[in-house]
């Protein structure tokens, strides 16, 4: 940042209005004859690493930032996940943890530029892989809407978001005074099969509309010729992504083919390893081959962002999916730590001190003092008490039912996320006849009579043999567990019920569909909470999705609260509430994370009450050990075992 920088009257259009303000003569341009970026006329590189602010609590935001600036960095890089901005149809939030233009100029304040990445798509193992959940509705999914190409239904709905959002960048962009340098225009597009360069051409067109000329438009696509083919248009700076190489040369090659001139960038260099998944091995990768695969990189002059810096958390209902093998789908942790240099609670490993001697030897400025971890609490044992089952307490926590004659998806009746109950009250009787349901986006619990019968698993368990008489209830809780991120599949990304129900063969007619509303559960709960307190000491055991609930004050001896994990062994399955914030989703049983990430901004301080919530959907360890327990390490790298 240590350029001299001039003085004069820009005029800028704003709002349609010609306004005369003062800004500082700031630029960021290609010098394509030296390859090379340059800031404010000299030669510039940067090194960057990711952090998403949409996974990182605000309240940590600029302890992160300060870590990854101690770190040697010059820039960071950020995802604007749309699903999570517009969670209903075309209403945009940028409010709390949306506050993207806040995170941004926290940034520049800790001394950092920014690329940024909006989309519309935006991969990152994110529920829809950024795309938002009401772009399944029927009405749009009948019209055979196709996603991220030049489709009228998908191109008015990235029109109207981006009318929203653009406004807020262009103030934040380098020459207008803000941090950022270079703004991506979709990702790695060229994996698409779509491969619709007009798409690219009216993104690029609309992002030029609202930002102005200046500013670095560019492409991200795998290190691959044929990815760099659809992925790539005039106008946009081809860069590409790779993981761990020892030959620089040969990556690069792939951009030049496409980027003859120019700086070398490469946009996500995996300084990480891939994905976890629940039912797969944590997985790792070597410090020591990270810091010297980056250190061959920066000897070869090139630009590099590493991605993820800082992995954080997917709290809520926003972890991902991929199609696995055959059928089966993959459902992404709630944690997004997969070992990069920073894990989830900001703390720094080995990784970060290997990647910070590396980036030192080609930075010129001091180093940086390495700020402290957080300090960690282990606030122990909660005892949790039966709510109920959802049965019991569907009228608190589904305010808004829905019937039709056949079973509707998910988005249609606008649950885009979590959890639907579809109730039919059966017109006869079927004696050990098969239920069947090949649509179960992801996980059904079927229910009779408050009696638990077995589980549907989206691609590998479709049916099961039920006795089911005249005016019986048959339940089925599904659990919507992250719609697919990557590939052709996000184009039938519906969730709950999507098809029919058979038993014996005959469609099952008249459904009521209650989509659950957890997050302030415990509020609405209430009543029913306070009368449970009275009369509850015998928990019981249920084997159908029940909620439960505790309280616990933080000791006195803290004079505001600190950061935790909470150790969900041996819970089973399910989604965990903190005073309303939906902490995520937890399954010990399986692995391979078994501790939740709870930040500090989640818990009140000593002497209010905070209350715990959680929604087991397969069994609790109720009444013998009826607790959760909050700890001070993470553990999320349980040995999966395949037999499980
Ligand atoms: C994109 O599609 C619209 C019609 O929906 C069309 O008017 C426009 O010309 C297309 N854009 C390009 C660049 O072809
Ligand atoms: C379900 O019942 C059918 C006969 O009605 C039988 O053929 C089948 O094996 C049963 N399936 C299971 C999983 O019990
Ligand atoms: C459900 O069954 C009804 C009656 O057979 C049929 O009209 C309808 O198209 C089916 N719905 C789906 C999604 O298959
Ligand atoms: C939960 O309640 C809080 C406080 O009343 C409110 O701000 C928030 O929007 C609610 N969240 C949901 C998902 O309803
Ligand atoms: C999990 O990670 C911790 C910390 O790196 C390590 O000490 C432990 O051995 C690992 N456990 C398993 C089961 O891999
Ligand atoms: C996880 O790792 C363990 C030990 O290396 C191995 O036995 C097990 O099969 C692995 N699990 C999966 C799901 O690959």
């Amino acid at each position: 940042m240590g350029c001299r920088l001039l003085r004069s009257w820009t005029s800028l259009v704003a709002a349609g209005l010609l306004v005369v303000v003062g800004v500082e003569t700031r630029s960021f341009t290609i010098d394509y004859s030296h390859d090379t970026f340059v800031k404010d006329g000299e030669a510039f590189r940067y090194i960057s690493g990711s952090i998403h602010y949409t996974r990182v609590p605000r309240e940590h935001w600029k302890d992160r930032l300060m870590k990854m600036y101690a770190a040697g960095l010059n820039t960071i890089q950020t995802y604007v996940p749309w699903n999570f901005h517009q969670r209903r149809p075309f209403q945009s939030d940028f409010s709390g943890n949306l506050d993207f233009a806040t995170f941004v100029k926290l940034a520049q304040d800790v001394g950092l530029l920014v690329i940024l990445r909006p989309g519309p798509y935006t991969d990152a193992g994110w529920d829809f892989g950024g795309l938002p959940g009401w772009l399944m509705e029927s009405r749009y999914v009948n019209r055979n809407i196709l996603l991220r190409s030049n489709n009228t239904d998908y191109m008015e709905a990235v029109a109207r978001w981006y009318a929203d959002l653009l406004p807020r960048v262009r103030p934040l962009l380098y020459s207008n005074g803000g941090p950022i340098i270079s703004v991506q225009v979709e990702n790695e597009y060229g994996s698409y099969f779509a491969c619709d360069h007009n798409y690219l051409r009216t993104l690029r067109d609309i992002m030029r509309s609202y930002l102005g000329d200046d500013v670095i438009l560019f492409t991200t696509d795998g290190a691959g010729a044929s990815y760099l083919r659809c992925g790539t248009l005039e106008g946009l700076y081809s860069t590409i992504d790779f993981g761990l190489t020892d030959s620089p040369e040969k990556v690069f090659a792939v951009q030049r083919q496409f980027q003859p001139h120019g700086p070398l960038v490469c946009s996500e260099f995996y300084v990480e390893s891939p994905l976890d998944y629940w039912g797969y091995n944590h997985s790792k990768q070597s410090p020591q081959q990270a810091a010297q695969s980056l250190d061959l990189l920066l000897a070869y002059g090139a630009n590099i962002n590493m991605y993820m810096f800082d992995g954080g958390t997917n709290f809520g209902y926003t972890s991902g999916s991929l199609p696995g093998t055959g059928n089966k789908v993959k459902f992404v942790t709630t944690t997004y730590d997969h070992d990069a240099p920073m894990s989830e609670a900001g703390d720094l490993r080995e990784k970060y001190h290997t990647i910070r001697k590396v980036v030192y030897k080609y930075v010129k400025r001091p180093v940086a003092p390495v700020p402290p971890n957080t300090v960690k609490f282990a606030y122990g044992q909660v005892q949790m008490k039966l709510v109920g089952d959802i049965m019991d307490v569907l009228p608190s926590v589904s305010l808004s039912p829905v019937k039709s004659l056949y079973p509707l998806c998910m988005e249609d009746i606008h649950q885009y996320y979590g959890f639907t109950l579809y109730r039919h009250v059966s017109e006869r009787s079927y004696v050990r006849q098969e239920l069947w349901l090949d649509g179960i986006r992801d996980r059904g619990y079927i229910i009779i009579n408050k009696v638990m019968q077995g589980i549907l698993v989206r691609g590998e368990i479709t049916h099961l043999n039920i006795t089911l008489h005249k005016g019986d209830n048959l339940d089925i809780l599904v659990e919507n567990q992250g719609r697919i991120f990557y590939g052709n599949d996000i184009n039938k990304n519906q969730k709950g019920i999507v098809g029919n129900v058979t038993v014996g063969g005959l469609v099952l007619q008249h459904w009521t569909m209650f989509p659950l509303s957890l997050t302030n559960a415990s509020v609405h709960l209430g009543s029913s909470v306070s009368r449970l307190k009275a009369d509850s000491d015998t928990s019981e055991t249920l084997l159908t999705p029940s909620l439960y609930i505790g309280a616990f004050v933080l000791p006195s001896s803290l004079s505001q609260p600190l950061d935790t994990y909470i150790d969900m062994r041996p819970w089973h399955k399910g989604q965990l509430f903190i005073n309303g914030n939906n902490v995520g989703g937890y399954w010990p049983s399986l692995g391979p994370q078994v501790t939740l990430y709870v930040p500090l901004s989640f818990l009140k301080p000593h002497p209010a009450s905070n209350t715990v919530l959680a929604f087991e959907l397969e069994s609790a360890p109720c009444p013998h050990t009826c607790t959760i327990r909050f700890v001070d390490q993470p553990f999320i790298n349980k040995t999966v075992n395949v037999f499980d």
